[in-house]
């Protein structure tokens, strides 16, 4: 598959994540917040925003999958990885690399706010409203874009593409 185009450059993106942790960092400062990073698409954008965010705070990893345990289709999301440290009474914030129809993300809040947090908010790069199918905002939100397959900075296509430092479009049909 080839690129068709780059639809957000890495000099836009890095000025965006810089914007984001600097609000970010206004709002939780002196707050410990608990930095949750959705696996595996979120690790980029998790990894450069916490480097901006310059305040004391911790990280975890969850990681929801979409399709059941393999052994049913259902369609309904499971939990595969649980974060390891306590959500109890901690300020937990959600970063996601994409908000798409919501599924995903609404059925985590779920679990989340079960866990007890102190606040619960989500935070996503890239937010797809045109797609939504479910009920769910971001607190936080990089940037709005229009239905098209976008792949890089931790989006990926079969796997590949996560490590681009941009995000752009590819080609279809190919
Ligand atoms: C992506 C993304 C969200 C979800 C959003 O993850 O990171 O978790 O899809 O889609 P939705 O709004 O339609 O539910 P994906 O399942 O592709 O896993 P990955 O992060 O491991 O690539």
């Amino acid at each position: 598959m080839r690129m068709k185009e780059v639809l957000i450059s890495e000099e836009k993106i890095q000025s965006r994540v810089a914007e984001m942790a600097a609000e970010l960092k206004h709002e939780y400062e002196g707050k410990n917040p608990l930095i949750l990073c959705v696996l595996k698409g979120s690790l980029i954008f998790t990894a450069d925003l916490v480097r901006k965010m310059d305040i004391p705070l911790e990280i975890d990893f969850i990681q929801v999958s979409s399709y059941g345990n393999g052994t049913t289709s259902s369609g309904e999301p499971v939990l595969k990885k649980v974060p390891s440290i306590d959500l109890k009474d901690r300020h937990v914030i959600v970063v996601e690399d994409i908000l798409d129809t919501g599924a995903t993300l609404r059925f985590l809040m779920k679990k989340l706010i079960e866990m007890q947090p102190a606040s619960l908010k989500l935070c996503t790069f890239i937010d797809k409203p045109e797609r939504r199918k479910v009920q769910i905002e971001a607190d936080y939100v990089g940037y709005k874009i229009p239905n098209c397959f976008i792949v890089g900075y931790g989006l990926d296509c079969a796997e590949q593409f996560r490590g681009l430092p941009y995000i752009g479009i590819l080609e279809e049909d190919e």
